[in-house]
């Protein structure tokens, strides 16, 4: 092998690592730019929904895809985390209502809220209930869920507004599963 072959060759490698290695550490974060270019024109994305890949969300973390011009999140909760959700005393809730748009109106229970019956999995538009800013999530705020500090309000581990300015729950949108690793938006 000429010295010339040899270099290209581990260039090649180089390159090679590199990129797999990059797309190993991002694989979360870029569902973002992914989904936004999939989304063809502002019209069409009226009428769209769209498949989230779900296969790479660990327990305790979450992704933020951005749907009908809106951020989503979608959490994958650990047991602590359901557990404090499904443990609160519902007449302690200043939003008693579940807010959930793929049933009809019925309490915040933590069950009407999660899109399995389990509770693993918790979508919601990330746009805050006072005025619309996106909250801070991963165990943000004092009880483990979202906060948001333009005016500061906090959202537990069901996403429901439990102190500060926001009126309401952050809203769950149409979701379902349509496999085990695709939740499908609209
Ligand atoms: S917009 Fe979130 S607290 Fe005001």
């Amino acid at each position: 092998m000429s010295h010339a072959d040899d270099h290209s060759g581990t260039r090649r490698d180089f390159l090679y690592y590199a990129t797999a290695g990059a797309g190993a550490v991002t694989a979360g974060a870029a569902v973002w730019p992914l989904v936004n270019q999939m989304n063809p024109s502002a019209d069409v994305q009226a009428l769209a929904s769209i498949d989230v890949d779900i296969s790479g969300v660990e327990p305790g973390t979450q992704i933020t895809v951005k749907w009908l011009g809106k951020p989503v999140f979608i959490r994958r909760r650990t047991a602590e985390e359901i557990e404090a959700a499904r443990g609160v005393d519902l007449s302690e809730l200043p939003d008693a209502i579940a807010r959930n748009g793929n049933i009809a109106e019925t309490s915040a229970a933590d069950e009407n809220r999660s899109l399995d019956e389990d509770g693993e999995w918790l979508v919601m538009l990330g746009v805050c209930t006072h005025l619309g800013c996106v909250p801070l999530g991963d165990g943000a705020g004092d009880f483990g869920g979202w906060f948001c500090p333009c005016h500061g309000s906090h959202y537990d581990t069901s996403g429901r507004i439990r102190k500060g300015p926001a009126p309401e729950n952050l809203p769950v949108p149409v979701a379902k599963f349509t496999d085990d690793n695709t939740i499908k938006l609209g």
